[in-house]
């Protein structure tokens, strides 16, 4: 096994497994180690394993969140289990620009941290680069502990009992989504409410943004929006970003309590971007974190 750094605040890759093997406790003790140490961690050359084996791997660390459905019987590219964050459709081919899909795929090229708009316990993101492309379309990272210690000390005063909440429905509209969709989505995923300042797996304290947040307890609404995007905008400066620059059969993994990411734009009428997420919880029951089928956001 042989563990390089990827940037020189945080981000490292690992070379050697093979994760079309079962894991055995010595890896992902390793996995474990290195992910509180590094926040992000790409698995190199994972070009060959199974969605199965993506899920089974991404199991042994805790009990899958599981994507929303259309329908109980629909047809999927993938096996369930996996969120579809590719530009394809059901037969492989890209979907057009102007669709929901690549509309809501939009968003999440603002900074975010996966799922933090839901009360279940979040842990991983771990993407699998099934087709990438051969430019563009980079995921971007920030250690929110790193942005922590680099507060000013006055904004880490006012940050620290501050309570935010975070909802789907609020990145979408930032995204570019209509107000009718965000309602609607509002009514299948009704938000959580998450610490400003929280303590990372490693015991270092981090901060809790991203483009999910959208109002702050206790301030007006535009004090909130506003402090928000101020922490945003910090985060995001240049100097604390590892931006992973794709190859096939990469499987990446970061904290969504402690790491901030997100997409950046590709010819997406040209090349097809084949990306596999599973998401994993610290602990509870494996369920998804949408109360109704998807269809009441696309159909209505
Ligand atoms: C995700 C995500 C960014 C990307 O899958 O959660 O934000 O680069 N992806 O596709
Ligand atoms: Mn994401």
């Amino acid at each position: 096994m042989e563990v390089r750094k990827l940037h020189p605040i945080f981000a490292a890759e690992l070379i050697g497994p093979d994760l079309a093997q079962e894991p055995d406790q010595a890896l992902i003790d390793l996995v474990e180690e290195l992910m509180r140490d590094h926040v992000v961690l790409c698995i190199r050359g994972q070009g060959h394993i199974t969605d199965e084996q993506h899920l089974r791997f991404a199991r042994a660390f805790g009990p899958l969140e599981l994507p929303g459905v259309f329908r109980p019987d629909e047809p999927r590219r993938m096996a369930y289990g996996l969120y579809d964050a590719s530009n394809l459709d059901i037969n492989g081919e890209i979907v057009d620009r102007e669709s929901l899909r690549a509309k809501f795929a939009k968003g999440n090229e603002i900074f975010h941290a996966d799922s933090s708009f839901n009360d279940m316990p979040s842990k991983w993101s771990m993407l699998r680069g099934v087709i990438v492309p051969p430019e563009g379309g980079d995921t971007q990272f920030v250690d929110l502990r790193h942005v922590y210690d680099e507060l000013p000390p006055a904004m880490k005063d006012r940050i620290e009992p501050l309570v935010a909440e975070h909802s789907f429905a609020a990145s979408r509209i930032k995204g570019g989504a209509s107000p009718e969709a965000a309602a609607r989505i509002r009514e299948i995923m009704p938000g959580a409410m998450q610490p400003m300042v929280r303590i990372s797996p490693s015991g270092r304290k981090c901060l809790f943004v991203g483009s999910h947040a959208f109002r702050v307890e206790g301030l007006s609404e535009a004090e909130g929006t506003a402090l928000i995007d101020e922490l945003i905008a910090f985060a995001s400066q240049d100097k604390y970003v590892y931006s992973h620059k794709w190859r096939q059969g990469d499987l990446l993994i970061w904290d969504n309590r402690c790491a901030l990411h997100r997409g950046t734009e590709f010819d997406y009428a040209r090349y097809k971007r084949d990306l596999r997420r599973a998401n994993v919880n610290e602990f509870g029951e494996e369920r998804s974190a949408i109360s109704a089928p998807l269809r009441a956001i696309s159909e209505r």
